[in-house]
């Protein structure tokens, strides 16, 4: 288990708001989301000084957690305002770093980083089709250029009624495959239905 876990957890028990979405309470949980044991494990293949950049930060735990492995060059993206100060106050609490999360809504046009991650950040605004989510997918690697995309997406596997993950955002090994074609893809299971909510995997696009 994390060392660094727990102080995560007690920061966000001890500043927990009402205001703040239900999903942002997974870091005031015992264990750390499944995702995060496994990023862990890919992110220690990789030298410290690799740039990492998120889209989607939330409320900047899996930055706080990248930053406890040692990253520094580290800096996401997130749309919703009142979440990117409650990341950048978690952060700077942490690691002294100030604006570590831009506000804003990606893409935006941003530095190479070695490594991108859009991990639990599943959303589809004006895209109606799987081919459009797809597409998306497709031009948030291509805005950044990464050596490696961390991407985790909703599984084909997952078949159940759900107004949050309709069915063009549930992909198969072959629908990343197709869309990053010439690329490395490995994959790894998150959750599994009906044991969590939605059956997810995690794609290392290299
Ligand atoms: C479910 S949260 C997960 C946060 C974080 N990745 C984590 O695992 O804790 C996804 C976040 O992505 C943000 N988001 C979604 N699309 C975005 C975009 N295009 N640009 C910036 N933020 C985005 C949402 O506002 C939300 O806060």
């Amino acid at each position: 288990m994390d060392k660094f876990y727990p102080l995560l957890k007690q920061y966000n028990s001890d500043n927990a708001k009402d205001v703040l979405p239900e999903w942002t309470k997974i870091y005031s949980e015992s264990t750390p989301p499944v995702y995060w044991n496994i990023l862990k494990n890919i992110l220690n293949n990789y030298p410290k000084s690799s740039s990492v950049f998120e889209i989607g930060s939330g409320a900047g735990d899996l930055l706080a957690l990248i930053m406890s492995l040692g990253f520094e060059n580290v800096t996401g993206i997130e749309q919703d305002l009142l979440l990117t100060e409650v990341a950048n106050k978690k952060l700077e609490h942490f690691f002294k770093r100030q604006d570590t999360v831009v506000h804003g809504k990606y893409p935006i046009s941003i530095s190479k980083p070695n490594i991108l991650i859009q991990i639990n950040c599943v959303y589809f605004e004006n895209i109606f089709s799987k081919e459009e989510y797809l597409f998306q997918l497709k031009s948030f690697y291509q805005n950044a250029n990464p050596d490696y995309y961390l991407l985790e997406v909703i599984d084909s596997s997952f078949t159940s009624e759900s107004k949050a993950f309709p069915n063009f955002v549930r992909l198969s090994e072959k629908n990343i495959q197709d869309t990053f074609t010439g690329k490395t893809i490995d994959s790894f299971k998150t959750y599994e239905y009906p044991y969590n909510t939605s059956s997810k995997r995690l794609y290392l696009i290299s």
